[in-house]
């Protein structure tokens, strides 16, 4: 695959489709995953058209931010790291050939005519006529790494003015990890403790420098965290300073010990008592048993503990296979239930793996939006790659290396070429 502008399909290529208004090419360009693992390759496809999907609309994708769960093959870490042959089943027989990745920012390029999209007015979709700037989420195995997605418009909102495509592009899947972690303690912490007093709550986040870490650090502030604490190695304290955490604790200080971390926590925690920990950090990758748990240090040392609040909740992003369970059915069924009954409670801190919830996120992107319309958040994005197969597996083998400082983000029409456009 060459450069990206080579992509870029000219108005006679345009399909007139019966339910569209702007206009198509006749096919698009994408990125799949291989058979092999860590393998991607370039495809063209041919554009469907809208006809039954009258609830999406088509994105001409300007840029798209990585995560860490398209590095993993999106099922990678929710099966044991030692289930070799199943995870390798389900690569090639549910990944293969799909488009890696979750995130976009682009502009709309045609609407469904009739059908339910352009009827509802409802207030919680955005409404959007051709050319306009969104960003948004795909649903998993869907992808956005192609020049044109059909996206829901339940997963998307108008572009924050205040951000660049590539910028946007970086936000929807940790901005709404963020979002939806910490808001409802949040906003039950300062409803409880008077609506005046809109910075009750005290959240550690642990992997502060981190795509999502950076941004819950940003977000947990405009929901008024009255302080953010920060997890991070030494070449990151400075960053996480700037993304407006209080407190930063480097857990690398002292060759990286456990009873230094415990230390460091104790002398920063006693001022703010943690409400919420937002643990980016612990998973069932082997790497986590090679140095401490965080998950151990936070939810089982008497001394750590003292420092959550009584009814402290612990939210981590990863964890077992069968953590993943349950928090796959607490997000299809709502069954918060699940933890209650399955789990030995060997604290009293309400301990969860938490799975980000896509469908119907409209508003909470509004809420994004409009933090970083007023200046309140930025993602920070430290590289930026072509679209490319190649590019694409290099940016892959950054996530995988846990060392990325903010985002990864893929650049599919550069700025430049928006402007004539
Ligand atoms: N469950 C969900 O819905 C959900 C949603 C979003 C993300 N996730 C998962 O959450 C994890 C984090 O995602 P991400 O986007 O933040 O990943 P990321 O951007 O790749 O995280 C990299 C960051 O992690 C930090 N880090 C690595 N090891 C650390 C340690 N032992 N202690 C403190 N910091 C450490 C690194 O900082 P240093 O270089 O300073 O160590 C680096 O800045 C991934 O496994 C991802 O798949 C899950």
């Amino acid at each position: 695959m060459g450069a990206a502008s080579s992509f870029l399909c000219t108005q006679a290529d345009a399909i007139p489709g019966q339910l569209i208004a702007g206009t198509l090419p006749a096919v698009r360009h994408c990125i799949v995953y291989g058979k092999e693992d860590g393998t991607l390759r370039e495809e063209t496809q041919q554009l469907p058209t809208v006809t039954d999907q009258s609830d999406h609309v088509w994105v001409r994708v300007h840029a798209v931010g990585l995560n860490p769960v398209d590095a993993k093959n999106v099922v990678g870490d929710k099966f044991p790291h030692h289930w070799r042959i199943v995870r390798s089943w389900v690569r090639s027989a549910l990944v293969a050939g799909t488009i890696p990745g979750f995130d976009y920012a682009g502009t709309v390029a045609a609407l469904p005519k009739h059908g339910r999209a352009l009827k509802c007015n409802a207030d919680d979709l955005p409404a959007l006529k051709v050319g306009d700037a969104v960003f948004g989420t795909m649903p998993a195995l869907q992808g956005t790494l192609a020049t044109y997605i059909a996206a829901p418009r339940h997963q998307m909102w108008h572009k924050p003015e205040s951000l660049s495509f590539v910028q946007a592009a970086a936000l929807p899947l940790v901005g709404l990890t963020a979002y939806q972690c910490l808001q409802p303690h949040m906003a039950f912490r300062n409803e409880k403790d008077g609506a005046s007093n809109a910075s009750a709550s005290s959240v550690l986040v642990v992997g502060g420098s981190g795509g999502t870490g950076h941004v819950a650090i940003q977000v947990a502030r405009n929901l008024g965290a009255r302080c953010v604490t920060a997890v991070c190695s030494t070449r990151n304290v400075a960053f996480c300073h700037q993304q407006g955490a209080t407190y930063v604790v480097d857990y690398t200080a002292n060759g990286g010990d456990k009873d230094t971390l415990r230390r460091h926590l104790l002398e920063t925690g006693p001022a703010c008592p943690f409400d919420i920990v937002l643990d980016c950090v612990s998973s069932a990758d082997p790497r986590d048993q090679q140095t401490f748990s965080y998950r151990q240090l936070l939810q089982q040392d008497v001394h750590i503990q003292k420092l959550l609040n009584e009814a402290a909740v612990y939210r981590r992003l990863g964890g077992p296979s069968l953590d993943w369970l349950r928090a796959g059915m607490e997000q299809k069924l709502g069954w918060t239930g699940v933890w209650k009954y399955t789990t030995t409670k060997r604290n009293s801190n309400d301990d969860r793996l938490f799975w980000i919830r896509f469908p119907h996120t409209s508003l909470q992107l509004q809420a994004l939006s409009i933090m970083a319309n007023q200046g309140q958040l930025l993602p920070k994005v430290e590289k930026v790659y072509s679209f490319s197969a190649t590019d694409v597996e290099r940016a892959f083998d950054d996530l995988l290396s846990r060392r990325v400082r903010g985002k990864i983000v893929v650049e599919l029409v550069k700025e430049t070429d928006q402007q004539k456009d």
